[in-house]
């Protein structure tokens, strides 16, 4: 199955009561291991790219190149939205040009009126092109490609602002941080996710942060109307965990280095397995 927008998958899953995740990718493996746990578990999936990510993997072209030929070669039946995260301006129109189909403008550090003026336009560009695009209001705590952010919860009548332009979904912050959580952290706030979602309708709202989010937390936030939920750092730490098993377990080395192949393997099957506890606590599991 073609590349699709997260419009549909989002719409469904707000109607059902669950979340698709976001997967972030970084290379071939990452992309692989996503794309055949959503397969096998019958899940729609949204893979993130980062502009850094976007970048290492050699840019925008490299990426949507390698993730349509996977969707052929192995065979991907299940709906796949290829979605540019924390995108600034010019890179959601990049990844539009690169052929995404689905972008993040992330204005959050804009003042709101610069916010809402550069949404519009990505809106009007990604609706000719039957794309879908995610905004945010209210900066998202943690580090994301090295900008530290502080962590806030959205005004809810920004939020009904930038939804009212049209995006098809919107990240809002509720408390939430990138990687780890801190010890102190004071949980994720419902009142604010019940009010933004109040005013802002039917919006399917997205959940950043998703490493470390105890379940309960999440089945809460999904039934508030949380229909996406974006997980990288905890794909990181499993698939760092295996290598550095692997290699500390000294296999196949025999004199000539380590097998690239098997060198990744087990980090491979640690991103499935990471993908697929997500994709059951978020429900997604045979909704495709
Ligand atoms: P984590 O790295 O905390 O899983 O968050 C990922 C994310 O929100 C990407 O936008």
């Amino acid at each position: 199955m073609a590349l699709v927008s997260a419009k549909d998958m989002l719409t469904k899953a707000k109607a059902g009561k669950y979340a698709v995740g976001q997967f972030n990718i970084n290379n071939l493996e990452w992309t692989k291991a996503i794309l055949l746990t959503a397969e096998e578990l019958k899940s729609p999936v949204i893979l993130g790219v980062s502009e850094g990510a976007g970048k290492y993997m050699c840019g925008y072209k490299t990426v949507v190149g390698m993730v349509n030929g996977m969707l052929e070669e192995l065979n991907i039946t299940v709906p796949v939205a290829l979605h540019l995260d924390h995108g600034s301006y010019e890179g959601a129109k990049a990844c539009i040009e690169a052929g995404f189909s689905s972008v993040m403008f992330d204005g959050s550090h804009y003042p709101i009126d610069e916010n809402v003026a550069k949404t519009k336009e990505l809106v009007g560009i990604c609706e000719s092109k039957g794309l879908s695009i995610e905004a945010e209001v209210g900066s998202i705590g943690g580090e994301e490609d090295g900008v530290i952010g502080q962590g806030e919860c959205a005004d809810p009548e920004e939020c009904k602002q930038v939804a009212d332009l049209g995006v098809t979904m919107l990240a809002a912050g509720i408390g939430n941080i990138h990687g780890k959580y801190p010890e102190n952290w004071a949980g994720l706030s419902f009142e604010t996710l019940d009010a933004i979602q109040q005013k802002t309708g039917d919006m399917p709202l997205v959940l950043h942060g998703g490493t470390g989010i105890p379940a309960d937390m999440i089945k809460k936030a999904i039934s508030l109307g949380v229909a996406k939920i974006n997980v990288n750092t905890e794909c990181q730490l499993s698939f760092a965990a295996a290598t550095r098993e692997y290699i500390e377990a000294g296999k196949d080395q025999q004199g000539k280095g380590f097998d690239p192949r098997k060198l990744l393997a087990p980090g491979t099957e640690a991103i499935k397995a990471t993908v697929k506890e997500k994709m059951e606590l978020f429900g997604s599991v045979g909704k495709a």
